[in-house]
């Protein structure tokens, strides 16, 4: 079941800069740098109760995100909602013809496990699932 508005996720070019925007300019809290492997990006988090702010960066220049800036550059890139059962909302979902852009879920930051569902099936918005690793 969905249970929250988890995280917004917004890709930049240059992850300090935006660091120190979201840090000294806006006041937020920096939670941290985490590299997700598996994503192929590196991921700062800034939580803003009851949901977050995400920045992603491409670890390494590779994968969705340096594409993603290639095209279009920064700008608002997932939102994701917050799970207590992935597994069973992905069957849900899959079972009403929604189309996700792995077979399974994979590890996110935290410790998380993320699927996204593919933004052709939600108007262009690209939806992440999480489910919290204590959850
Ligand atoms: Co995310």
């Amino acid at each position: 079941m969905i249970t929250g508005l988890d995280h917004i996720a917004i890709a930049v070019p240059d992850l300090d800069a935006a660091i120190q925007r979201f840090m000294t300019d806006f006041g937020l809290d920096y939670e941290g740098t985490e590299e997700v492997e598996a994503a192929k990006t590196s991921t700062a988090f800034f939580p803003l109760p009851p949901t977050s702010i995400e920045l992603v960066h491409p670890l390494r220049g590779e994968g969705a995100i340096a594409k993603y800036l290639e095209k279009r550059g920064g700008g608002i890139h997932h939102l994701c909602f917050r799970t207590d059962d992935i597994e069973a909302d992905v069957a849900r979902l899959k079972d009403k013809g929604y189309i996700f852009t792995s077979d399974a879920p994979t590890p996110g930051a935290h410790g998380a496990t993320v699927i996204f569902i593919h933004p052709k099936c939600c108007d262009g918005v690209l939806i992440e699932l999480s489910q919290p690793a204590e959850a």
